[in-house]
Parts: C-alpha cells; structure tokens; sequence
C-alpha cells in the first residue's frame, strides 16, 4: 500500500499505543507500515538519505551547515472522522506528547470537526499621489472585469487547477502621514499553492494598468499575510469523562479551562501565551511540512487583534453536559505544490504520512493540532500543572548531560522529578548514587 492509496489520508488507527516507548527504528517501521512509505522513504527518515548540503546550498544564499531539527508522529489524531497521523517539528519537548495526549480525549463522538474557506489570497498594489481618490476607486472597479482578465494572463496552471484572479476591491486611506493613498486588492484563488509567488507576479503586471487609470503612482506590489479570505477553523466538544484525571474531577478541569479561557479573552498579556500555545501546534506542522510559518504567525497575530484589542484565537465554554467545547478560527495559508515541498526529502516523506489531498486539508490538519495544543496546555495547567509534564522530558535531557547512559535515564528521571530537582547537580548524585548501588550489588 502506498500513501497516496489511503483514502483521503486515512489510516487504519492513529491510535498508537506504546508508540512511544519502541525505538525510534521500530518507530519508522510503524509508522512507514501505517502510511504505506517505502524503502527510500524510510531511508529519509532515518536520517541514511536525505537533506544534505548539496539541497542547503540550493536552498538559500551563503550556506554553512544545516540545522536539523526532530520530527516526531502525534498520535490518536481523528479529524473530521478521519484517523490521521500528524508528524511534527519542534525542539520543544512536550508538544508532541501533548497534542497525542489532547488527541487522545478528543477522538470520540464527533471528535476534531474542522472547515476551510476557499483558498484566497490578496495581493495589495500601493497607489499614491492620486489626485481623487473617490474618482480612483470608481475608475478601478468599472474596470475590473478587464483588471481580473489581464492578471490571469499567463497562468495557465492556476487556471487548469480551477483556480485564477476572482475579484477587485479597494481600500482608500485619505489620512496616511504621507498623503492619501488607494490600495487595490486583488483577491487570487490559488488552489493547493501558498500562491506568494503567483499573486506578486500578477500584482506587479496589473500596476502600470492601475497607474493610468487612477493618475497615481504604484509603490508597493506584494501579498497580504493577512489572509482574512483564507481562513480555517476548528472546533471540539469534550464530555465530562474526557477531561476528567485520576486526581482531578471533571468540573473542575471544565472550570479551569474556562476560566483560563475567559483570561486570555480579556488579557493581551494571558492572550500572547495562549496563542502561542496554539501555535507551538501549528507551527510544528507547518514546519514539518515545509510551509512558511512565519506567514502564518503574521497573519494569525493580525487576527487576533481585529477588533482593535489582541485576543485568544481560541476559545473555551463548558457544556451543559458538563465537559468543554472548544472553538479555534484564524487565517492560514499554506501549499502542497511548489517551494519546498517537492525538493526536501524530508518534508516530502512527512507529507506521505500526513497523506493530505489539498492545502485546505493542511490548513484543517494544522488547525486540529493547534486546537489539540491549547486543550492540552490548558488542561495541564488545570490539573498538574505545566512543569510536571515539561519536567520530565527536560530531565532526559538534563540526564544525558550529566552522563546517564541510555539505561540509566529512567530511574535518574524518575528521582530527579519526584523531589522536583531538575538540574545537573542532582542528575550527578542520583548516577553517583546508582552506581554505587549496581557494585555494591556485585
Ligand atoms: C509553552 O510553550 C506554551 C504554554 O505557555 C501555553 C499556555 O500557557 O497556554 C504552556
């Protein structure tokens, strides 16, 4: 079975179970029997074929070294009724565990339903020095039949992909501290690219044609990373069983996460972590899958300040069940054709495995996950707390540091975080403390 043969991306379970306590060779070899990869496949992922210097230099300007970064699979993910499994990078540790461990008490019932709008990106073409703005606006939008024709020149591909120029509006800035301007957009459906490229191009062929029929004089000719018209969302209903935990009570998880919720809403100070939280998800696909994040953090930021005061992107309410219901919208633009997809060899396997047919369904993946990401931190931080969960995986680290071997990580994890000493010192006692015991046992 190959990737491409899962209907819609699906496979037969992303429920993992002990996935993470096999080797990351038997790891591939799961995940690769999952999503169908093949030898080359798994060659990549293990890092024997891959991403080398040779792609790096081919990739950006004046290249040193390569930064690689882990990939990992976050399990127990159903979307829209589909099991999927969602690789994703990042160098911070519990992300993964908690998007899985999210997933998890997120799968049943309705579990992750997700939508997407169609994929629009804008492009804004700067005029200024317009002698009447009023006149200008009515000139360009009499014109836009004839606007749209001309941007569409020379995309053939879009257009054979169903996508194309779709529409005209213009946004006039009488009061700016240079003068007035009008800023043209135009609004490009660019199907399953990011469509960066795309809609520059067409908004640096249109300029000249705007120059003349508004008297002004064009600057800037680039796309907006504010995708208000490609915007996703996704949405969760947990019930009190879910949320609930050996030690905490599900109305008080339901509480807390609420409250917690209703703080971010309010606050610019909880809203910036709350988002970052969501976006420690999303980022982590988008990574995985090669897309430029940075856009999407642009525009996600922009949103949540839309009415004038930045907020949660997501948002939180207890039912009358007694669980949570959990809602999550914000622009994000991403492709599957083009740019790095198809070069890095890794982003490509990770792709494989998403098994996604479009970039709406990236853009739906990558919602899930951020959702996921919230609800988890939300809910760790309504129960045992954030650092629990961070603590241990930072003590693996702290542990390697301090020369555990690989089978003595364990048990200088579990000390260290029992008396909540996570550090190099008492990495050392604890493998001084081992070792001793292991020859006095001899
Ligand atoms: C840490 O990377 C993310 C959190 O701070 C998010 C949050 O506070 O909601 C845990």
């Amino acid at each position: 079975m190959s990737g491409g043969e899962r209907p819609g991306g699906a496979v037969e379970s992303s429920r993992l179970k002990g996935f993470y306590k096999l080797d990351v060779s038997a790891r591939v070899d799961e995940i690769a029997r999952l999503a169908g990869l093949d030898e080359d496949d798994r060659r990549v992922l293990l890092g024997m074929r891959g991403f080398g210097l040779g792609e790096a230099d081919r990739m950006i300007e004046n290249v040193i070294g390569i930064l690689p970064l882990p990939i990992g699979v976050a399990a127990n993910f159903k979307i829209d009724g589909v099991d999927r499994l969602v690789p994703m990078a990042t160098e911070e540790p519990s992300v993964v565990a908690a998007a899985s461990n999210s997933a998890r008490r997120m799968r049943d019932g309705l579990g992750i339903r997700t939508w997407a709008s169609e994929p629009i990106m804008i492009s804004q073409i700067q005029l200024t020095e317009i002698p009447d703005l009023e006149r200008a606006t009515t000139a360009v939008l009499a014109a836009a039949p004839e606007l749209l024709a001309d941007a569409d020149h020379g995309h053939d591909r879009l257009r054979a992909a169903g996508g194309g120029p779709r529409s005209i509006e213009c946004r006039a800035l009488p009061d700016t501290r240079v003068g007035p301007m009008l800023v043209v957009h135009l609004l490009v459906d660019v199907r399953d690219a990011m469509g960066a490229n795309a809609v520059n191009g067409m908004a640096e062929a249109l300029a000249p044609r705007l120059e003349a029929l508004t008297g002004g004089k064009s600057c800037l000719k680039i796309l907006s990373n504010y995708t208000t018209e490609r915007r996703v969302g996704a949405a969760v209903e947990m019930s009190a069983e879910e949320i609930a935990t050996a030690n905490a009570a599900s109305v008080e998880v339901a509480n807390e996460v609420e409250k917690a919720s209703a703080l971010a809403e309010a606050d610019p100070y909880r809203a910036a972590t709350h988002n970052k939280g969501i976006l420690n998800g999303i980022d982590a696909v988008l990574l995985a899958t090669g897309q430029d994040f940075r856009a999407v953090e642009a525009g996600a930021h922009a949103w949540a300040a839309r009415n004038g005061r930045y907020t949660a992107l997501a948002t939180w309410t207890r039912t009358a069940a007694g669980g949570i219901r959990g809602e999550l919208e914000l622009p994000l633009s991403v492709g599957i054709v083009g740019g790095v997809t198809k070069v890095h060899p890794v982003v490509r396997v990770a792709l494989k495995i998403l098994g996604v047919q479009s970039a709406s369904d990236l853009a739906r993946v990558a919602a899930a996950a951020g959702l996921a990401q919230n609800f988890g931190a939300l809910h760790a931080m309504a129960t045992e707390g954030i650092q629990r969960g961070h603590m241990s995986l930072h003590a693996r680290n702290v542990a390697a540091v301090a020369g555990a071997e690989p089978h003595e990580i364990a048990a200088v994890v579990r000390e260290m975080v029992d008396a909540s000493q996570v550090n190099d010192g008492a990495a050392r006692a604890v493998l001084t403390r081992l070792r001793g015991a292991v020859r006095s046992d001899a």
